[in-house]
């Protein structure tokens, strides 16, 4: 399979979910004598091509299969049909801390770890200062990794990972777990495997991080590919139909409430009253919450919020706040957050909102990260962390 590094051709993966005795039947159950199971095939007739040399993003929503790909390519999962062929050495870093026992120190871990990829005890030696360089974990390294806090885990798996000359790198989420700086640091470290040749697979939540880093995407939706390609193509085929879900499907996050009213549908306009096709740190936006109610409201609350991707709680500003309390509303109408300045930095980030009484403690209705967008780059043209605070420097003898 010359030029090709993963090879995935029809594979799919079944699960069982067993059932306690007394739980209640589902339509779908299998009951046998003994036992009583669900089952559920994560991946279905997956089949595609990593070329050596690409990095290639796996996106999807959570139960979209994304792991389960990564682990049937490394080999932890057997797939029930199909078959996966590797080309070369692949190291792979699924899940914090996997693959590290826990009494081990760091420098045992090493050891462990690389000898189960396939180092030899002298390969290793010379490799060992730079992955514990890498890790920046020195001081701790003849510490049993129990102890290690969740970023040292995640950076000297990652190190690990990266150090042991893989021809075929795995990388799912956890990355997401580190700093800042050691993210650049990772992001830094994937550029130069993609100047050496070497073929990286990615799943991140993360869509502004796979279109700087990846070359090329795969969409999973239910456990089967629906598209391969560029990942720009990729990207914007899914954040389209993200945005087309009606909000009331429910599937991409939790809704409750006592249902006397509800939220029917955020939009993300132009100030002009257009749909915004494309958000850019910057830009001026309307939030528009659609409601309907089946009683009238009184002195209504409004909320929107917004979450990364990632789950960080960024902002909730509501209408109470604001000083704008209704006497009541009801049937059906809209209400408008007109931002001058959306100050989120490029990323991807979910909406959510809420309708409830005055006190915020009866609960119309709450829908939960219901609405996700991405935001990219404008000005100011910050990037790290979540949002900009929209300053502006001054002291330098500045040149006008
Ligand atoms: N070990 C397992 N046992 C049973 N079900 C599993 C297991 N691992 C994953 N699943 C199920 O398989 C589906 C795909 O999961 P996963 O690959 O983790 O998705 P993703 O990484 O895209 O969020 C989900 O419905 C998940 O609940
Ligand atoms: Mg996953």
């Amino acid at each position: 399979m010359s030029g090709l590094a993963v090879s995935v051709k029809g594979v799919s993966k079944r699960f069982r979910l067993y059932h306690e005795r007394n739980q209640s039947l589902k339509a779908s159950l299998v009951r046998g004598r003994r036992s009583r199971y669900e089952e559920l095939w994560a991946l279905r007739d997956v089949t595609l091509e990593v070329r050596e040399g690409t990095t290639l993003g796996l996106i999807g929503r959570n139960g979209s299969g994304k792991s389960t790909l990564l682990k049937t390519m490394a080999r932890i999962l057997r797939p029930d049909t199909g078959r996966i062929v590797v080309d070369g050495r692949l190291s792979a870093l699924l899940e914090l801390g996997a693959g590290f026992h826990p009494e081990l120190s760091g420098r045992e871990n090493i050891f462990l770890n690389g000898s189960i990829l396939g180092l030899g005890r002298k390969e290793l030696k010379a490799k060992f200062d730079d992955i514990v360089a890498f890790a920046e974990v020195e001081p701790f390294i003849d510490t049993p990794v129990k102890d290690y806090s969740s970023g040292m885990y995640v950076r000297l798996g990652f190190s690990v990972a990266i150090n042991v000359d893989p021809a075929v790198l795995l990388v799912d989420e956890v990355l997401a777990v580190g700093d800042e700086q050691f993210q650049r640091k990772c992001r830094e470290k994937f550029a130069d495997l993609q100047a050496e040749g070497r073929t990286v697979v990615i799943v991140s939540h993360d869509l502004g991080a796979v279109r700087d880093v990846c070359h090329e995407a795969a969409l999973l939706e239910d456990g089967r590919l629906e598209q391969t390609g560029p990942v720009g193509e990729v990207i914007d085929h899914y954040l389209g139909r993200v945005h087309h879900d009606r909000l009331d499907d429910g599937s991409l996050g939790a809704r409750w409430g006592t249902g006397e009213g509800g939220i029917e549908r955020i939009e993300v306009l132009e100030f002009g009253g257009g749909p915004a096709a494309r958000l850019r740190t910057g830009d001026p936006v309307v939030f528009r919450l659609h409601f309907d109610t089946t009683e009238p409201i009184e002195r209504p609350v409004f909320t929107l919020t917004v979450h990364t991707a990632g789950g960080v709680h960024v902002t909730a500003p509501n209408t109470r706040d604001a000083g704008l309390v209704p006497d009541e509303v009801k049937g059906r109408g809209h209400i408008d957050l007109r931002v001058e300045r959306l100050l989120l930095v490029p990323g991807t980030y979910d909406l959510g909102a809420s309708l409830t009484d005055y006190t915020g403690a009866y609960q119309y209705d709450v829908r939960h990260r219901a609405f996700r967008f991405e935001v990219v780059a404008g000005s100011p043209a910050e990037r790290h962390g979540v949002m900009s605070l929209g300053g502006r420097w001054e002291g330098l003898p500045l040149e006008r």
